[in-house]
């Protein structure tokens, strides 16, 4: 009888631990004598009784051990058979502190969303604002006004669009500053862009839509999320003047960063803007358009939103990311009417609403001007930033271009097919201490791309930029 117990050459090893009792020993002898193979999958462990009896153990103490085994999935237990070792073995835990895969010591999947590793002395990955300039005191000015004039109606649950102070507040903020044609009705807040993107995509997929357009390069996340939805992701291709819209997409809908091209940099040309509102139109397809750092433009005013141009067509999606804060999970989309119902019913199902008070400290930081006041300042801080980063490059680092207008929280640079490609410059960049992102992770189809760096000279502290940027043009040199 190959699969009894006794015969199948299986040695327990029990011995009762004194200091944790005899079934969580024996609950560990099993759970060990399965993960290194000592009893194989399918094989039939001993009844109860039997075991209880050779080990000298309460018939009950055997029971709740397989029972315990049961539930985590090592043992598979049938009404009238025999108790057997699962044939899909729970995953082996990891030894502590075994570091997940990735770069900079960070999982593969978070991109340039994981920390820095801690071996990393300077950051200039891309996507965040300075953090050390946060506002906090202002944030606390608009916390302490909101709690004291809210009153307990403000923790109640509510509309799943939102609160109606930052509805409105930011419907004026909007039309003021991005030329957005916003109606606090037609607002949606979510847990910042990432979360809209998703709502959109399964309230696309669930209307029937298969596939959207997405610019490449893009950013890789947004394409997970698509794709998480069940939806097929499109490469839109971009060249100097922004997604190739000219190119009408097999897609129910397209995702665009018009006002700054992320991560190349361009804007998108007025011809690209008349096609994507007109491919809209057309096709009865949406675009979405994504602002994410629509405030922050240097050598000019700023693009106004596409939205602003055909509101029954586009999406217009904003976050206080990059202006604020990633971590406030903060963001806002303003809908043609006709997805309004369900994009708010799918935020519903998916966590009634984006946290009330952050939303309110939000309006009553827009309503008071502190958001505006903030902004400014932003842009003055990375605005030097980025003319000290091409001054840097200028004079240590000439055969690297800085591609894209002057605008927003990252700058794109492109090596030299002669020089270092992404990989070298990425060794030397750990090397020296400085976590970078390689324009290769943008791509969804990478053959034929050029190399490049994605900078993002706004996520040092102002205290460490100097010295990153002088990490950087080391890292740079042409010849080693
Ligand atoms: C292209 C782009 N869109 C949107 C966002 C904002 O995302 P979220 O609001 O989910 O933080 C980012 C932030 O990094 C971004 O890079």
């Amino acid at each position: 009888m190959a699969k009894d117990w006794t015969s199948s050459g299986v040695d327990l090893h029990l011995e009762p631990d004194p200091s944790g009792g005899r079934r969580d020993a024996l609950e560990r002898a099993l759970r060990d004598a399965i993960r290194t193979g000592r009893l194989a999958p399918g094989a039939a462990v001993p009844s109860t009784r039997a075991l209880a009896a050779q080990l000298g153990v309460a018939r009950g103490t055997v029971t709740a051990a397989y029972d315990q085994l049961v539930a985590e999935g090592y043992l598979t237990a049938r009404q009238g058979a025999a108790t057997r070792v699962a044939e899909v073995r729970p995953a082996e835990p990891e030894p502590p502190g075994t570091p997940a895969p990735g770069p900079s010591g960070g999982p593969a999947w978070a991109g340039s969303w994981a920390p820095a590793g801690t071996e990393s002395a300077h950051d200039l990955r891309p996507g965040r604002p300075d953090l050390g300039t946060f506002p906090a005191s202002a944030w606390l000015r608009s916390t302490r006004r909101v709690l004291t004039s809210a009153g307990p109606e403000a923790h109640a649950l509510g509309d799943p669009r939102g609160r109606p102070e930052l509805r409105a507040a930011l419907a004026d903020y909007l039309r003021r500053v991005r030329g957005v044609d916003a109606d606090p009705e037609r607002i949606v807040i979510t847990s910042g862009y990432a979360q809209g993107l998703g709502l959109l995509a399964r309230v696309l997929a669930d209307a029937g839509t298969s596939a959207i357009a997405m610019e490449e390069p893009g950013h890789p996340y947004h394409r997970m999320i698509v794709a998480r939805a069940g939806l097929g992701v499109v490469p839109l291709p971009v060249d100097d003047l922004g997604a190739r819209t000219d190119l009408p997409p097999e897609a129910g809908a397209m995702v665009l960063t018009p006002a700054h091209q992320y991560p190349a940099g361009a804007t998108l040309a007025p011809t690209r803007r008349r096609a994507a509102t007109a491919w809209a139109r057309e096709t009865g397809g949406l675009v979405v358009e994504d602002d994410y750092d629509g405030e922050f433009r240097y050598d000019r005013l700023p693009v106004g939103s596409l939205q602003g141009t055909a509101p029954g067509h586009v999406v217009y999606a904003g976050t206080a990311s990059k202006t604020l804060a990633p971590a406030l999970r903060l963001g806002w989309m303003v809908l043609p009417s006709a997805l309004v119902e369900p994009v708010a019913e799918a935020k519903r199902l998916a966590d009634a609403h984006t946290p009330s008070l952050g939303q309110l400290v939000l309006a009553d930081l827009i309503t008071g001007h502190a958001y505006d006041r903030h902004v400014r300042a932003a842009r003055l801080r990375y605005r030097r930033r980025r003319d000290a980063l091409v001054e840097a490059l200028r004079r240590r680092a000439p055969h690297v271009r800085v591609l894209g207008v002057a605008a927003g929280l990252h700058a794109l640079l492109l090596l030299p097919d002669d020089g270092p490609g992404e990989d070298e410059v990425m060794a030397r960049a750990a090397a020296r201490g400085l976590a970078l992102q390689p324009l290769g992770e943008f791509w969804q189809r990478p053959d034929g791309r050029p190399r490049g760096l994605v900078v993002g000279y706004s996520t040092p502290l102002q205290s460490g930029y100097t010295a990153a940027l002088d990490a950087l043009c080391s890292v740079l040199r042409y010849k080693t």
